[in-house]
């Protein structure tokens, strides 16, 4: 009988928010808003962006420095998932590795928008159970504040920037920390709903202008609110049934953090208790690829994500694309647990 592939076992945890943090009465100051529609329709109280000059590399290695500090496992392969590289070339992964001191690690970018991290843990899985790779740095980060259309108020009240990070390493299926089986899913019909449509290679830069409109990320909110909770809510099901998990014996799901309604909603759809469900998004919004990292690091420091925890890991985002896996939580250190400057400012 031949051995089984390896699985891909979460070994560290990290995660980095830039120090500026933006209070929704900053925002309301700017842009017709106010603090309690925020506060009401998304959950967030404040996000952090970065300053001018700081790009999602930097974000990425903080994160990326953290999590190798937890696992202490030497890693072959480093792997971020971004929409927002620092430039379209080079990619951000090979910039993070060298500055990590991992330089000849192969490195590349997944994108794959707000469900980033999930496709990526799926890539990172399959390079391990390969055998191309041992030990995979994988960093989700994005500055997403860089996008936002400061005459656009549904938008731009809901993003943050920021990086979360995870180690994996090569393992078996039955130890704690071994990824489940993934569903990974998308629909390319609906791309009109979460959309930057210029810079790329059908509105060239060079070519005739386009609207500036275009530079910015559009959304058409409440058709993402929907599928949302519907896309995360079927992938949880089927991700559940894989592991040989009910439901009910779900302990923790870790979610894109879109939007705290949408936690709750995906928690009403399945049945499980709101309080199960992990959320960060009042004090980082939605920080995109890096916001299901920011919330296990987030939860891990406050004791709210165990060792033995039966943990979903639930995404979803333009494309449109979403997906899920299941992971029985490790015992982890964390190599900063206070992460200070993911607190709220305004409690
Ligand atoms: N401040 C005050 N009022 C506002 C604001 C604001 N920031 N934004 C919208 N409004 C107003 C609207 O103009 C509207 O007013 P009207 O009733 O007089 O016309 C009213 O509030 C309701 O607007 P909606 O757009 O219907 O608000 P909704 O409750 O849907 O909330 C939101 C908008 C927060 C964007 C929500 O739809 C959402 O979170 N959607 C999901 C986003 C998502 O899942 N994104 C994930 C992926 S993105 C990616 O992949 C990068």
């Amino acid at each position: 009988m031949t051995d089984p592939a390896p699985a891909a076992v979460i070994a560290g945890v990290g995660a980095w928010v830039p120090p500026r943090v933006v209070t929704n009465d900053d925002l309301a100051a700017r842009m017709d808003t106010s603090d309690e529609w925020i506060r009401t329709r998304t959950g967030i109280r404040s996000r952090h962006f970065a300053e001018p000059g700081t790009a999602t590399s930097d974000l990425a290695v903080e994160a990326g420095r953290r999590a190798l500090a937890s696992a202490d496992v030497h890693v072959d392969t480093v792997v971020v998932a971004t929409i927002t590289p620092d430039q379209q070339l080079p990619h951000t992964a090979p910039l993070v590795a060298e500055r990590l001191g991992l330089g000849g690690a192969a490195a590349f970018d997944v994108s794959a928008a707000c469900s980033g991290f999930v496709y990526g843990l799926a890539v990172c899985a399959g390079l391990i159970a390969a055998g191309t790779s041992r030990a995979v740095l994988f960093i989700g980060a994005d500055t997403f504040s860089t996008t936002l259309n400061p005459d656009d108020r549904t938008s731009a009240v809901i993003f943050g920037d920021g990086a979360g990070a995870v180690v994996l390493r090569a393992g078996n299926a039955a130890e704690p920390g071994a990824l489940g089986t993934f569903d990974l899913g998308s629909d390319g019909g609906q791309w009109e709903l979460a959309t930057i449509r210029g810079g790329g290679s059908r509105q060239r830069l060079a070519a005739a202008p386009f609207d500036p409109a275009d530079e910015y990320f559009a959304m058409e909110g409440k058709a993402m609110f929907k599928q949302a909770a519907l896309r995360m809510a079927d992938s949880a099901r089927i991700v559940a049934k894989h592991a040989g998990w009910r439901i009910e014996d779900v302990d923790r799901i870790v979610s894109h953090q879109a939007n705290l309604r949408i936690v709750e909603q995906v928690a009403y759809e399945l049945g499980v208790p709101a309080a199960h469900c992990l959320s960060n998004i009042d004090s980082v919004g939605n920080t995109v690829a890096a916001s299901i990292p920011l919330a296990m690091a987030d939860a891990v420091a406050k004791g709210d994500l165990r060792p033995g925890h039966r943990v979903l890991v639930l995404a979803f985002g333009g494309g449109l694309t979403w997906g899920g896996t299941a992971v029985r939580w490790p015992s982890l250190r964390l190599a900063d647990p206070t992460l200070p400057n993911t607190r709220s400012a305004n409690p």
